[in-house]
C-alpha cells in the first residue's frame, strides 16, 4: 500500500515536468472492432520505388512498405488496396472493418500501402525542405500506380484482376484522384470522407464543429464561446497573463502576442474540440459537454478545468517549442512535419476563425498558418507557394467536379471535413452518400449492431455499389 502510493507520487512528479504538444490524430479513426474473422496474420513487405517518378535521369530508389493479406483470395479475384495517407500503416485495417468484409465477399486480395514520408516509408535520408520536394500527391499516386503494376506482374492469379482502391480522409481524396488519373489501372474507388477541394482558408471546419456541438447542447457551445471571450479579456487585464499561465499550466509564461497567441487558442485549445467532433462516436460530444458543464464556476473556470483534464499532468507548450520540434529534419514516423509540408504546398486546409459562426472569436487567422509554413520550411514558403499549389491541385485533380465514374464518395454530417467533399451525385456512376449524424470515416468499420440505421444502410450501399461495379 505505502510503496504503491510512493510509486504513483513519483510517476506524477516525472510527468509533471513533461511538456506536451498534443496534436490531433490525423486520418481515419483507428478501428476498434475485434479481429473477427482474420485467420492469417497480414504480411509486411516492401517494394522498390523511384525517388522521383518524373525525372528519368534520377535513378535513386527507396523501399516503400506495404501489408498484404490473401486469406480470402481465389485466383482471378479482385485486388483491394487500402491507401495509406498521412499516417503509419498497421495490420488492423486488413484484419477487420469494411474493407476486410468486402474483400471476403469477392474473394479478393487485400493490400495496404504506406504513403511516402509517413510511417517508415522514407524516400530520402531526412526530411530537409530540399528533400521534401519529393513529397507530393503526384509522386504518391505514381507510387500506387507502380505498385498495382508490380503486384499484377508478380503475384500469381492477379494478372487479370480488377482493382479497387479505398481511402479514408486524405487517402480517400487519393482514391478519387487515382481512379481519375489512372482509370486503366484502377476500376473502382471508394472514398470515405475525402476533402477533394483544396483551399487556404478552411473556415467551414469550425462552422461544422460549432453546428454539431450546438445540436447536442447550445449551453455547451455558449459556455465554450464565453470562456474563450473571458480568456481574451483576462489576458489583457492586470496580472491576467501570470494568472492564466498558472491556471492553464503553460510550460512558459503566455505571450499574448502573435504567433504565440494564435498557437494558444488554436493548437492548444480549439484543437481539443476539433478532435472531439472529428472523431465523435454516438455519445462523445454529449459526454464531453456534460463534463465541461459539470465543472463549477463561470464559463472560463469550466473551460480551464476541461482543458486541464485533457492535458493531464502535462504543461501546455508554446509556438517556439512546436516550431523547434517540427523543424527537426530527421526521418521519424511522426506525421506532422510531412503533413504540414503538404498543406503548405498543395492543400492549405487551414482551419481558421474567419467565420463568425464558431465559438473561438477571431483568435487564429489564416496568416498564422502561412507564417508557420515559413517558420518550418523557410522564406520561400508563404502565400505564393500556398496559393499556387492550391490552384494547381484543383486544376490537376478537378476539385469538387472531377470527371469520374465507379467512385463512391461517403461523408458524415458531423465530420467537419465534409465541407470540402463531394456531397451530391456527380453522375449515376459517381454517387455521393451523406450520412446524417456520423463523423470522420465512420463507414470504414464493419457493419455492427450498434450502428445507427443510416450508417448501416450507407455501409450496405457501398457494398452493393462495389459488387455492381466489379460484376
Ligand atoms: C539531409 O540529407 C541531405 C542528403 O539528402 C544531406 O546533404 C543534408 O546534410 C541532410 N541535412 C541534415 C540537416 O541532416
Ligand atoms: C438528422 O438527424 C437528426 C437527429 O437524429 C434529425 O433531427 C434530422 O431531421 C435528420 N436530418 C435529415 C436530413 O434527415
Amino acid at each position: 500500500m505505502t510503496s504503491l502510493a510512493i510509486i504513483s507520487l513519483f510517476v506524477v512528479t516525472i510527468l509533471a515536468i513533461e511538456a506536451k504538444i498534443i496534436l490531433r490524430h490525423l486520418g481515419p479513426p483507428p478501428d476498434d472492432a475485434p479481429n473477427r474473422k482474420a485467420t492469417r496474420a497480414p504480411v509486411w513487405q516492401t517494394i522498390s520505388q523511384r525517388v522521383d517518378h518524373f525525372n528519368p535521369r534520377d535513378t535513386r530508389i527507396w523501399a516503400m512498405r506495404y501489408i498484404s493479406n490473401d486469406q480470402f483470395f481465389e485466383a482471378g479475384g479482385p485486388i483491394f488496396i487500402y491507401l495509406g495517407g498521412e499516417w503509419q500503416i498497421s495490420t488492423s485495417s486488413l484484419t477487420t472493418g469494411q474493407i476486410f468484409d468486402i474483400a471476403e465477399q469477392h474473394k479478393g486480395y487485400m493490400f495496404y500501402t504506406e504513403h511516402r514520408y509517413y510511417g517508415y516509408s522514407y524516400p530520402t535520408v531526412n526530411m530537409s525542405t530540399e528533400n521534401l520536394k519529393y513529397l507530393s500527391l503526384d509522386q504518391a499516386i505514381a507510387d500506387v500506380a507502380y505498385f498495382i503494376q508490380y503486384v499484377k506482374a508478380n503475384i500469381e492469379g492477379l494478372a487479370n484482376s480488377k482493382v479497387v482502391v479505398i481511402g479514408g480522409s486524405y487517402s480517400a481524396s487519393m482514391a478519387t484522384w487515382i481512379r481519375f488519373k489512372y482509370p486503366h489501372l484502377v476500376n473502382v474507388g471508394y472514398a470515405s470522407s475525402a476533402p477533394v477541394r483544396a483551399v487556404a482558408d478552411f473556415y467551414e471546419y469550425y462552422e461544422v464543429t460549432d453546428h454539431n456541438i450546438g445540436l447536442v447542447s447550445q449551453q455547451c457551445l455558449d459556455t465554450i464561446a464565453e470562456g474563450i471571450s473571458q480568456l481574451e479579456v483576462r489576458l489583457e487585464a492586470e496580472g491576467g497573463i501570470t494568472e492564466m499561465s498558472e491556471r492553464l499550466y503553460t510550460c512558459t509564461t503566455i505571450q499574448n502576442i502573435e504567433p504565440f497567441r494564435s498557437f494558444l487558442f488554436n493548437i492548444a485549445i480549439a484543437e481539443i474540440f476539433a478532435g472531439l467532433v472529428q472523431y465523435a462516436g454516438p455519445t462523445s460530444i454529449q459526454d464531453d459537454c456534460d463534463q465541461l458543464l459539470g465543472y463549477s464556476g463561470d464559463s472560463l473556470d469550466k473551460l480551464i478545468e476541461y482543458i486541464r483534464a485533457y492535458y493531464g499532468n502535462d504543461c501546455i507548450d508554446d509556438y517556439d517549442e512546436f516550431i523547434s520540434q517540427y523543424s527537426a529534419v530527421e526521418n521519424t514516423n511522426d506525421a506532422w512535419r510531412p503533413w504540414l509540408y503538404q498543406t503548405c504546398t498543395e492543400y492549405g486546409y487551414y482551419q481558421t476563425t474567419t467565420s463568425n459562426y464558431q465559438p473561438f472569436g477571431d483568435t487564429f487567422a489564416l496568416d498564422f498558418f502561412v507564417n508557420m509554413c515559413t517558420d518550418l520550411f523557410g522564406q520561400d514558403f508563404g502565400n505564393q507557394i500556398l496559393d499556387t499549389g492550391i490552384i494547381r491541385t484543383n486544376i490537376f485533380y478537378g476539385s469538387l467536379t472531377p470527371e469520374i465514374t465507379k467512385v463512391v464518395s461517403v461523408h458524415g454530417t458531423v465530420d467537419p471535413w465534409h465541407a470540402l467533399g463531394i456531397l451530391e451525385d456527380l453522375n449515376p456512376l459517381a454517387p455521393a452518400i451523406l450520412i446524417n449524424g456520423t463523423s470522420h470515416c465512420a463507414d470504414l468499420s464493419s457493419i455492427r449492431d450498434t450502428d445507427p440505421p443510416q450508417l448501416a444502410a450507407a455501409k450496405r450501399r457501398v457494398q452493393e455499389l462495389v459488387a455492381e461495379w466489379l460484376a
